[in-house]
């Protein structure tokens, strides 16, 4: 079941109900490990990144598995069995947000250098920066990084060159069982991060300010676990939706999502003439007169998400006019505009400067996802082209999107896979 087809040309409309976020389930997952308890997470998708990590931190010793559809229970190691090996933690670059709990919880981790989409260099110097800051060694052996202790981790302020979602998890929950207080300034703001912190404090850390520039973290002797936590909904399959909703001239209600987290979205939408009218976890997006083209700069959160470019240049590329897009988060994000251009899209690439001009309408062709949003971006581009639309390399948006086909259907989007 390689390939997903798409015929194109139609409206989508009625409601749809977004899942779990991916990304903090992936950081949850991680938190968990630290915990002496049994810890239950819900609303978590049932994706292939998520199914991947659930086999590594068993390959650590935990015991994670599914007591339901969206529920995972997961037992937390007592001891660690062995370090993550590579085989997984190619497959998935999140497996990086495990070295800091590894290294507060039992003292020692080895994790192979990560995988993951190929958007870019994406290096980890700030997350080592940030570990070694709290007094953890860390080396370089054989494409593995290795870190010990030799004493319980020690608090420390870290100051982040550039707000890493990564970098901030990963201390913040080393931090968590540090020996005093720990100030992470210039930390991501990301609702992700917001949920890691309220995990870790159900877990009995004690976690001030993440949401903020500057997160304070006063260390404790050990995280008990024993709760049940629900993970946010996802923001990003939640922004898939509605640009596939606009792009299509569509009429969408997405529930089970959190409006306040795709504002910069929801701004660029409007300024592009879709209508978008948020609820209490519900939006609705829908459009009435003809799009406008619009400028967009990706940016840490509150800015505008560079997990939603891809999908946005997709829907930019029929909109009469020019459109500017600049990546400054991931160097490598604009691979999709080759495969939209397959399609008879107009986009001219320089660097971090995507300049689209709209045209009349994309044809049905073969593409290829390169990446997981690419991916999404190409359906997006299926839905509004003439004649079906070919995707192969959807292992990509499996990644990320649970049961987005069905999803599509039930808004009237006829999309099948082989
Ligand atoms: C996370 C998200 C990803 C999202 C990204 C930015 C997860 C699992 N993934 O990725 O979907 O696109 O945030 O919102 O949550 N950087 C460094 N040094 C470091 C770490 C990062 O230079 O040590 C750079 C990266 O190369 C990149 C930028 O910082 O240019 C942002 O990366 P980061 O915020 O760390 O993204 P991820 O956590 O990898």
């Amino acid at each position: 079941m390689g390939k997903i087809l798409v015929k194109g040309g139609l409206p989508l409309r009625g409601r749809v109900k977004i899942s779990g976020a991916k990304n903090a389930s992936l950081a949850l997952l991680c938190a968990a490990i630290m915990a002496k308890n049994k810890i239950v997470l819900e609303n978590v998708p049932n994706i292939s990144d998520i199914r991947v990590m659930i086999e590594v931190i068993n390959s650590i010793g935990a015991s994670a598995s599914w007591e339901s559809q969206e529920t995972l229970q997961i037992v937390p190691p007592q001891k660690l069995h062995a370090g993550a090996p590579f085989h997984l933690v190619k497959k998935l670059r999140a497996s990086n947000l495990l070295l800091g709990p590894m290294l507060a919880r039992f003292g020692q981790a080895t994790i192979a250098l990560p995988g993951g989409c190929n958007i870019g260099v994406r290096p980890m110097d700030l997350h080592f920066k940030g570990l070694i800051g709290l007094g953890a060694s860390l080396s370089l052996e054989h494409g593995c990084v290795c870190g010990s202790t030799d004493n319980r981790l020690q608090g420390a302020s870290i100051y982040l060159d550039f707000p890493s979602v990564g970098a901030t998890e990963n201390i913040m929950m080393a931090a968590c069982l540090a020996k005093g207080q720990t100030l992470i300034e210039n930390a991501a703001k990301e609702p992700e991060i917001v949920d890691l912190s309220n995990f870790l404090n159900a877990m009995g850390a004690k976690v001030r300010g993440a949401g903020t520039d500057v997160i304070k973290i006063s260390g404790v002797d050990s995280l008990e676990g024993g709760i049940r936590f629900p993970v946010i909904p996802d923001r990003i399959e939640a922004g898939t939706f509605m640009v596939a909703a606009a792009a299509t001239g569509g009429d969408v209600t997405i529930e089970n999502m959190i409006p306040a987290h795709v504002q910069p979205l929801s701004a660029k939408l409007r300024e592009a003439n879709a209508g978008v009218i948020e609820g209490g976890d519900t939006l609705r997006v829908f459009v009435e007169g003809p799009l406008k083209p619009i400028d967009i700069k990706t940016m840490p959160y509150p800015g505008f998400p560079t997990d939603m470019q891809s999908q946005l240049m997709a829907m930019l590329s029929v909109v009469p006019g020019t459109s500017v897009l600049v990546e400054n988060i991931f160097e490598n994000r604009f691979m999709v505009a080759d495969e939209l251009k397959r399609m008879g899209a107009r986009i001219k690439v320089e660097g971090r400067m995507a300049v689209i001009e709209g045209v009349e309408a994309l044809e049905g062709t073969h593409v290829k996802a390169t990446d997981l949003r690419a991916g999404a971006a190409l359906i997006v581009a299926g839905l509004i082209a003439s004649g079906e639309t070919e995707i192969c390399n959807v292992t990509y948006i499996d990644r990320g999107y649970h049961n987005l086909e069905e999803k599509l259907r039930s808004l009237g989007a006829i999309i099948s896979r082989k």
